[in-house]
């Protein structure tokens, strides 16, 4: 077997996201529901050092150079500075980012970054409180605007924000959120909705698509597409905004997906390779790492698992069915 992680289409995964938890402090209506979801146990969890060993070997035998730690709310969970800093020493080091809501991002963002941390990505789908109150059910809006202030204070960079458009809520919010980002200097990228929410409501009719977003935001902006090879395999296409040097990014997995080029390979909380968020399949590292596997072991399982990587999410399959399990379990 080649030692990279590679499948039957050619690509290579060479960007692990490890989910830390699948417990959240927000109730986004995009992802689950008001009373949260069956959360997974604490024995079901992978403990620091299983997560710090899955890492290395990724690391050091498979071929990853990016780990994006997620969730859930990855903040929430007590180990991540340490997980950072333990990852950070290891040879060769990964480039490291965090995808968080930003709450308690103000009080961590300095360690973080002290631990190696390199960037970070944080959710913000509104400008206005009231309508941050409606779309992720809690009055938490004052803790992300904190959390990123924190984040560029802390020197992590690049800061970028990612925005979810829900029609009736903040669909018209598009040009302001570009020009609050571009005034603060944070990337800004729009992603279309997801059928990966834990109470399968998603309807593509029901969805603002990435045209949709262009047009709104080309009311009140120059928009000029970046050349191609900047992108490789990001799941954001970008823009200049007004001449540069601002971007703005749209992740447009549903109308313009970009699996041809994907470089992913995750880690669910409990410790489960996914060869894609949309896969169906599972391969139990916990189980492996519990009963005593060597390295060379599961990072053979690892392989095999993303040998079997599908070409494409299959959302545009007449017979597309969504993942059994929810987007904050898998690990966004
Ligand atoms: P960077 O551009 O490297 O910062 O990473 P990213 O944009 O992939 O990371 P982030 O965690 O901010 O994810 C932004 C959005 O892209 C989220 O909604 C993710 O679920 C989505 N996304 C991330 N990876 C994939 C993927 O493999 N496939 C699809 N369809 N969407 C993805
Ligand atoms: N569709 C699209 N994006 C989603 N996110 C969470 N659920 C969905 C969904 N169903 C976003 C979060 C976060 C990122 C990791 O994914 O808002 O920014
Ligand atoms: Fe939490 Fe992210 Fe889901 Fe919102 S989208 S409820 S922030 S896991």
């Amino acid at each position: 077997v080649a030692p990279m992680l590679i499948d039957t289409y050619g690509r290579v995964a060479t960007d692990l996201r490890v989910s830390l938890t699948d417990r959240c402090n927000l109730r986004c209506t995009y992802c689950m529901p008001e009373e949260g979801l069956q959360w997974l146990a604490k024995p079901e969890l992978l403990t620091d050092d299983e997560i710090v060993r899955l890492v290395s070997l990724a690391v050091t035998r498979l071929g990853v150079t990016e780990v994006r730690f997620t969730g859930g709310e990855p903040l929430l969970r007590p180990g991540l500075v340490d997980i950072v800093s333990r990852c950070a020493e290891l040879s060769p080091r990964p480039r490291m980012s965090l995808t968080t809501n930003g709450i308690g991002l103000a009080r961590t963002a300095e360690a973080l970054r002290e631990a190696g941390l390199d960037r970070v990505n944080v959710s913000l789908d509104t400008l206005r409180p009231e309508v941050f109150r409606a779309l992720t059910r809690r009055d938490r809006h004052h803790d992300v605007l904190a959390g990123l202030a924190a984040a560029r204070a802390a020197g992590l960079d690049p800061v970028k924000v990612n925005a979810v458009l829900m029609p009736g809520l903040n669909e018209d919010e598009a040009p302001d959120l570009l020009a609050w980002a571009v005034a603060n200097d944070y990337e800004l990228r729009f992603i279309e909705q997801m059928p990966l929410d834990a109470q399968h409501g998603w309807k593509r009719d029901g969805m603002i698509t990435a045209g949709d977003i262009l047009t709104s935001l080309r009311t009140r902006f120059d928009l000029t597409a970046e050349e191609r090879e900047e992108r490789g395999s990001a799941p954001a296409e970008r823009w200049l905004v007004d001449g540069g040097p601002a971007r703005v990014g749209v992740i447009a997995s549903v109308t313009r997906p970009f699996c041809r080029a994907c470089d992913r390979t995750r880690l669910t909380a409990d410790g489960q390779v996914r060869t894609c968020l949309f896969a169906r399949e599972e391969t139990d590292l916990r189980g492996a790492l519990r009963s005593g596997a060597g390295d060379e072991e599961i990072a053979g399982l690892w392989r095999r698992a993303m040998w079997g990587k599908k070409a494409g999410s299959g959302l545009d399959d007449p017979a597309f069915l969504q993942p059994d399990r929810p987007m904050s379990a898998i690990g966004g």
